[in-house]
């Protein structure tokens, strides 16, 4: 195992700790998203945008980096999503692979590379790898007993067995988990197991796997984290803690089925090695393929390495891959693994089954040109010490408060009072005030503190600092009033405007690792090409540079377009309601006789009034084909008397008149209850004539 230097470590607080020398280089990975759906602001917020973030602000600092992703193309839920839609494996990963290659593209998130697992190259390492754990002995070989259905002859994998919860009853647990009470299971635990593929009752039959023994590496890994990586985020630390204290044990990492890269040993056919075995060391098969020098990343324990997760990776991250390189032997570990939490969508958790989510590839199309406004409200938003939530009313709030009206507002006032007073070119300093020096003061510091904040993966913060230069940008020009002293005063108004365009330069560079969009633009009104980190300072531009035009950078979102996005998701709850409702079971038997005896026929509304001093009910005159006449019905709540006019409807004409607030009704409107209990009008398909019978 390569041994990591010793870094001269400086402790502030738990929280704020800094590692005073700087590695040759960094190597940043992102979790592989599953192949198996599109991605979500979710994702984003979680994994991409932070490592987004950090890997462009040490590009910007000149610092050697890569930035490592790709798809996780292996996998139960992959091989479920083809079966149901009738389609192979390698047609769904191909499909979404695209997506999301193309989604993280137009997201401006800037990954060295975007591979795959179902590469060759990921094959290559992926069997290699194992086969250096099998040949060295690592492994614990064991003969299990697993469920098998006879009938497709094949073992079945946990989330292709159902059966009813020993804890709560729920007829439909899956073999790993039960999603109504949350218990975690064995297949085995599961009353009445029925195999998916099949319908049938699986049986036990052994089979042989392969177990690395986290047990044996568990002294070696709680010394490496709890006591050389007390810096770690509170959520990963604890995690970690929490899973020695249960004390680790074997873990397959083979499994029996047809989708995944076979286990490269004699007597292995029909297996696979499992996906959180073969998906970590997809980072290592999208270094080889970006660089034949992709040892240097991986093996030189000058190289840092970050793994940016999702809290639900810890473990993999954390305790299962490290074993596996520290087995290894050649690999260098992770220096640090600053996962999230989870970030919500209106208060509900996000789901890719449920359709409960801001799907980036829709994001784009329906926002077109505002990637920007988007990762700033997801970092500003950002889960990282506890569960999250995204809100469109948030998003509109952040655009028009934050983006429009501070640094929106300043830019455009700096750049249009340049171009008014001096013909566009960077004027002069004459002489400097002392506010002017408290003001440039604060871009050092600023900037000192984003990079803090960035140094610990305090995202939030450090775009806080980021609006904070915005602000005293505002608040500079607020003060200064320029526009009150070109007539008398114009070489102080020089002055005033140089200062405003320093700070909208450094908000260029500063901003570009959260808005790589916007600081674009910014760059190219300001003519200002080649910009780094170390150009962050009071003098970016030079007296006389020519600035090309001014355009906005944000413009207001209006309550129309959130109240579109809030619809889209109310269709989204509603659709899954009656998915989920189940229908009242069937009333009591009736005889043709009976049925018969109902007079039922089309008719169409012709007046609608509520009835006064109610809120349900409206006095309906409907044409019956038979007469006209008066039906008091209960709709009042669902329909306006508009909305109802001219419509035609399904109507029982034979019913017992009956007096309702006073006035008689002669019938009875037929109507479906929807899943939320929302009335809706049973109509023919085509308009036919009043007075037709149903039958
Ligand atoms: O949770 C997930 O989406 C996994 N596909 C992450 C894999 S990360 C890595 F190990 F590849
Ligand atoms: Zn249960």
């Amino acid at each position: 195992m390569a041994q990591k230097p010793q870094c001269g470590l400086v402790f502030l607080s738990k929280q704020i700790f800094f590692v005073m020398n700087t590695p040759k280089r960094y190597l940043i990975t992102s979790a592989l998203p599953y192949a198996n759906g599109p991605i979500h602001i979710g994702h984003l917020a979680g994994v991409y945008i932070p490592s987004d973030i950090y890997t462009r602000y040490l590009r910007l600092k000149g610092r050697e980096v890569i930035s490592i992703c790709g798809s996780d193309e292996h996998g139960v839920p992959i091989t479920i999503k083809a079966r149901q839609e009738g389609v192979s494996p390698q047609a769904i990963v191909d499909k979404y692979h695209s997506i999301i290659k193309d989604s993280f593209e137009r997201f401006g998130i800037a990954f060295d590379i975007y591979s795959r697992t179902s590469s060759k190259m990921h094959y290559e390492t992926a069997s290699q790898f194992f086969r250096k754990l099998y040949d060295d002995g690592v492994f614990v070989e064991n003969t299990t007993q697993q469920y098998y259905d006879e009938e497709v002859k094949q073992f079945l994998a946990d989330r292709y067995i159902t059966g009813t919860c020993p804890h709560c009853s729920n007829p439909n647990a899956y073999g790993d988990q039960c999603e109504k009470c949350g218990t975690s299971l064995n297949a085995t635990d599961l009353i009445s197991p029925k195999s998916t593929l099949s319908g049938s009752a699986p049986v036990l039959k052994e089979t042989k796997h392969w177990f690395l023994p986290l047990d044996k590496f568990q002294p070696f890994l709680e010394k490496w984290i709890l006591e050389e990586h007390k810096d770690w985020k509170t959520n990963v630390f604890g995690q970690c803690k929490s899973w020695f204290d249960m004390g680790l044990q074997p873990r397959a990492v083979s499994r029996d089925l047809d989708w995944g890269v076979p286990v490269p040993v004699e007597g292995a056919e029909g297996k696979v090695l499992y996906v959180w075995f073969d998906a970590p060391i997809g980072y290592i098969s999208a270094t080889r393929e970006l660089t034949p020098d992709w040892e240097k990343y991986w093996k030189d324990s000058e190289t840092r390495m970050i793994h940016f997760i999702g809290k639900d990776n810890i473990v993999f991250h954390c305790i299962v891959f490290p074993a596996m390189l520290k087995a290894e032997g050649s690999y260098i570990l992770p220096d640090n693994v600053p996962a999230n939490e989870f970030l919500n969508l209106e208060g509900d958790k996000i789901s890719t089954s449920r359709n409960w989510a801001v799907w980036l590839h829709e994001y784009l199309e329906e926002f077109p040109g505002k990637q920007d406004v988007l990762r700033y409200t997801l970092t500003a938003n950002m889960p990282e010490t506890k569960d999250n939530d995204f809100t469109w009313k948030d998003y509109q709030t952040r655009n028009n408060s934050e983006l429009v009206a501070i640094l929106g507002n300043f830019v455009n006032r700096a750049m249009v009072l340049t171009h008014k007073y001096f013909e566009g070119k960077v004027p002069n300093v004459d002489s400097i005030s002392d506010f002017d020096r408290e003001i440039l003061n604060e871009i050092p510091k600023l900037k000192k503190s984003i990079e803090e904040n960035l140094e610990s993966f305090r995202f939030r913060e450090a775009l806080k600092e980021l609006m904070n230069l915005a602000r005293l940008g505002n608040k500079y020009l607020a003060d200064t009033e320029p526009w009150k002293l070109i007539k008398t005063e114009p070489e102080r108004v020089g002055t005033i405007l140089n200062i405003s365009l320093q700070i909208t330069a450094n908000l260029a560079i500063l901003g570009e690792p959260f808005l790589p969009f916007t600081a674009d633009r910014l760059c190219k009104m300001l003519n200002l090409t080649q910009t780094t980190w170390e150009n962050v300072g009071e003098s970016v531009l030079s007296a006389g540079h020519q600035l090309n035009q001014a355009e906005l950078l944000f413009d207001k979102i209006e309550d129309e377009t959130v109240e579109k996005q809030l619809a889209k998701l109310q269709a989204t709850k509603a659709a899954n309601e009656s998915a989920t409702k189940k229908a009242n079971p069937q009333k009591e038997e009736i005889t043709y006789e009976e049925f018969s005896k109902m007079d039922i026929r089309t008719g169409t509304v012709l007046e609608a009034e509520v009835v006064p001093k109610t809120q349900k009910l409206l006095k309906l005159k409907i044409d019956t084909g038979v007469d006209q006449r008066t039906v008091v019905s209960g709709i009042a709540e669902y329909f306006k008397p508009d909305e109802v006019v001219g419509r035609q409807v399904a109507i029982l004409i034979n019913l017992a008149p009956r007096k309702i607030r006073g006035i008689e009704s002669h019938g009875m409107i037929l109507m479906a209850e929807d899943a939320d209990g929302k009335l809706r009008f049973v109509q023919p398909n085509e308009s036919v004539a009043n007075g037709s019978e149903i039958k």
